[in-house]
């Protein structure tokens, strides 16, 4: 039987993971099992970063962004031999149960401990990047578009005024969930993101700017995924390609910040509940993760999603190259 459990954060933050820490510490406690935090995440785990977590813990951290267990990006986990110093610390904190709180790198984490060491865990998607194959979203996404879109309401004002292109330059390394959602939900003319290559040629881009300037159009926005290249490189090119005026703005960490929206804090409040429900009728060796599908919370085994990549929405994106013709 599962009684003592420990729970941490990993990867980016998040806005709405403080929900999450706040359900699984308060639904451990009241089913009777005791919950240690892991600071700094997988290099606080490799440091004995523990402390215990008592009901009052976790009060008035709803409503705030980041996370209060912090997180730190871990090299050295991922060394064979350094883990093993990780193991034995939760071997003498006599942790039989874990729950990590993160993005797809902290999902692999997670799933390598159990897979070495038999302690039973449970992984909750949470990332602004919404890159987490098994959920339809994760904590924090719903925030970071949110921030997206404020910033682009604002840019379209001071665009508009000057007969500008604007390029507003949104997070994601890899992928572009949220460029997209931001781009389509902000009205963008384009959306640039490294999931479609063929529409980042200058041609392309220009084409689409041309033909709304020619119905008389006298500003567009383009959102563009920070993994397509530098905002202030293709501002340079498509003024030298369309004459238009072009300017660009990063938004970078300012995403990843501030108060969560009542989705991401929703999010972060059931899959929390849930997991710690899971976490404690598994057996050891057992890992799961727990996502929502189809507006559904579902609980799933880890190893149906593993290594698996999320696809994009290419209906959505095509939908918006609908709107901007
Ligand atoms: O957490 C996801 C994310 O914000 C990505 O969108 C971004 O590419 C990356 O993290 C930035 O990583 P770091 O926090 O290490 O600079």
């Amino acid at each position: 039987m599962i009684k003592r459990i420990a729970v941490m954060t990993t990867g980016g933050d998040a806005s709405g993971m403080n929900s999450a820490i706040r359900a699984v510490v308060r639904t451990a406690i009241a089913s009777g099992v005791e919950v240690m935090g892991i600071i700094e995440g997988l290099h606080g785990l490799l440091h004995n970063q523990f402390i215990p977590m008592d009901m009052a813990s976790v009060g008035g951290i709803i409503n705030r962004g980041g996370t209060i267990l912090q997180t730190v990006r871990s090299k050295d986990f991922y060394k064979k031999e350094v883990r093993k110093i990780a193991y034995d610390y939760l071997l003498d904190r006599k942790i039989d149960g874990l729950i990590s709180i993160g993005g797809d790198g902290s999902r692999r984490g997670l799933n390598v401990i159990t897979r070495e060491t038999g302690i039973p865990s449970c992984f909750i998607p949470a990332s602004i990047d919404n890159d987490v194959y098994g959920t339809d979203y994760t904590i924090g996404f719903d925030s970071a578009v949110n921030v997206g879109l404020d910033a682009i309401d604002k840019i379209r004002d001071t665009a508009a005024s000057h007969h500008r292109i604007f390029i507003v330059e949104v997070m994601g390394r890899e992928h572009g969930f949220l460029a997209l959602e931001v781009g389509l939900t902000g009205g963008a003319e384009l959306i640039l993101i490294p999931e479609f290559k063929k529409d980042l040629k200058i041609s392309s881009i220009a084409a689409v700017l041309n033909s709304g300037m020619r119905r008389g159009k006298n500003s567009s926005i383009i959102v563009m995924a920070e993994g397509v290249g530098h905002s202030a490189a293709l501002a340079e090119k498509i003024e030298k390609t369309t004459g238009f005026e072009t300017r660009y703005t990063v938004l970078g960490y300012i995403q990843r910040g501030g108060a969560p929206t009542s989705f991401s804090r929703k999010l972060g409040l059931t899959f929390g509940y849930e997991a710690v429900k899971c976490l404690l009728k598994l057996k050891r060796k057992r890992s799961m993760m727990v996502g929502m599908r189809c507006n559904e919370v579902v609980v799933m085994e880890m190893k149906s999603v593993i290594g698996k990549e999320r696809g994009i929405d290419a209906a959505a994106y095509n939908m918006n190259k609908v709107f901007s013709l």
